[in-house]
């Protein structure tokens, strides 16, 4: 059986108020919750994060990690201080990191590896964009994104790692994949993992990710290959997030 995961990625958003705000309010509904539940600060913030979710079984993730392990690297921040610093998580390959900041299949990869060498579990994100959509690429190009993991670590660099597929066409915009088109795509990931290593396929989470919301979360984590979700916006409100977490929760029963 696999846990539902929620994980919430804040982006650029928040200040330490707002984020003691949030993260008290998310800690203190978390009690009872089947789900494993995650929060992704800004990097700034990730220790003070770490610091007031203690005891409270709420993982903290950061948003994105550098490929190299030190030096001369301006701006970047490693695995290691991730580790360092209390987080157990990390989003790699966030198509706002692929479009807005470059980040290439061979970069993802090289990202993936860096979390995994650390000790940190990486949140492999895919997806395609409106017109690879309407083009009836989606497959071949949530394939090739997954395949250059798979190539770089090999199946067994998989283990343990989470998978979150996330349409670009339905980030931020309000447009959610239906639950027949997200389950469609999470089934061919999930197809693509079991013929590289069949337990990596059956045991892999994937989460789906793109304008979730508490009123349409519980009809995708419904669908048989949905493991959870990756929250943006919903995920800047306590309560809607909570929302967002029973939902998976309901997966379980
Ligand atoms: P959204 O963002 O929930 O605001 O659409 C999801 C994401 O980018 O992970």
């Amino acid at each position: 059986m696999r846990r539902p995961l929620v994980a919430g990625n804040w982006k650029l958003n928040g200040s330490r108020a707002s984020n003691r705000a949030l993260l008290e309010g998310l800690t203190a509904g978390l009690a009872g919750l089947s789900t494993e539940v995650m929060a992704c600060p800004p990097y700034v913030y990730l220790a003070e994060a770490v610091a007031t979710a203690e005891d409270s079984g709420l993982l903290i993730g950061a948003q994105d990690v550098a490929e190299q392990a030190s030096g001369a690297y301006t701006g970047e921040v490693s695995a290691a201080m991730l580790r360092d610093v209390g987080c157990t998580h990390v989003i790699v390959g966030h198509s706002e990191r692929r479009t807005l900041f470059g980040d290439t299949d061979e970069r993802v990869a090289a990202k993936f590896s860096a979390a995994k060498a650390a000790g940190l579990v990486p949140v492999l994100c895919v997806g395609e964009s409106l017109a690879e959509r309407e083009a009836g690429t989606t497959e071949a190009v949530v394939a090739r994104q997954v395949a250059a993991v798979l190539d770089a670590v090999g199946p067994q660099g998989l283990d343990g790692a989470i998978l979150a597929y996330e349409p670009v066409w339905a980030i931020g915009t309000g447009r959610t994949a239906s639950p027949e088109q997200a389950q469609a795509v999470h089934r061919g990931i999930r197809d693509q993992l079991a013929a590289a290593d069949a337990r990596i396929g059956t045991e892999t989470r994937i989460l789906y990710g793109g304008s979730v919301k508490g009123a349409n979360a519980a009809e995708l984590f419904a669908m048989q290959d949905i493991d959870g979700g990756l929250i943006g916006g919903a995920s800047l409100d306590a309560q809607e997030f909570l929302t967002i977490c029973q939902a998976a929760a309901g997966r379980d029963s």
